[in-house]
């Protein structure tokens, strides 16, 4: 079985999702450990409502990049994990080598447009609705050591309305997601997806 940890900085939502995915036996996975960058995160207080192992490892206790991801990289050291998941994670992660294209994230909107670093929640919703694209969506990617950026895994796109505003927009991508990440988890647990340069190749089930 595929064992994961979550990445989060935030409210959690998506990790309540997967969780859910998981408990209805539609996610064949389990979530070994959640780590918040920040302290205080909604996140930290879902993991331990499900019982799960949950860790801050704080950002702001760590002068650079490199030391923070480091703290990270030791948390998930006896955890064994096979697959880690950004959900929700505003800082840049850096897998170690033993992690490497076994880091997946997923962004609130048709990558690469709207993404990158400060791309993230409202603030992405937003530009969508200022630019007058009629389509969003939600992007599911293996992560790079650059924001938003990585081989995509599976794309889903929603209508933008006439009268969308930022939460009728994020609510309808957000639904979109909840479907997403989990498939795109799965396909990797089924170890159904290959890497060809930058495109992700799904493979048949069963083959
Ligand atoms: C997710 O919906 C994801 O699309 C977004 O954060 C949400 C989860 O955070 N990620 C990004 O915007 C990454 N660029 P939350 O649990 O705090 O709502």
């Amino acid at each position: 079985m595929l064992r994961i940890a979550v990445l989060l900085s935030g409210t959690g939502r998506s990790l309540d999702n997967l969780q859910q995915e998981i408990a209805a036996g539609r996610l064949r996975a389990g979530i070994a450990l959640v780590i918040s960058s920040k302290p205080e995160a909604y996140g930290l207080v879902r993991a331990k409502a499900h019982g799960l192992d949950a860790v801050a490892v704080s950002r702001r206790d760590y002068p650079d990049l490199e030391s923070f991801n480091a703290a990270i990289n030791a948390a998930l050291v006896p955890y064994d994990v096979g697959l880690v998941v950004l959900a929700g994670f505003l800082s840049l992660y850096q897998p170690p080598p033993e992690l490497d294209g076994r880091v997946m994230n997923i962004h609130p909107a048709l990558l690469p447009a709207f993404g990158g670093k400060g791309f993230y929640g409202d603030r992405v919703h937003q530009a969508v609705l200022d630019s007058g694209v009629k389509v969003s969506g939600c992007t599911v990617h293996f992560a790079e050591s650059r924001y938003d950026r990585g081989p995509i895994i599976l794309q889903t796109a929603v209508p933008v309305l006439d009268d969308d505003t930022v939460q009728s927009l994020a609510a309808r991508v957000f639904a979109a997601e909840c479907e997403a990440y989990p498939r795109a988890i799965q396909l990797f647990a089924d170890d159904r997806l290959r890497l060809e340069g930058q495109r992700v190749r799904i493979l048949p089930a069963g083959g």
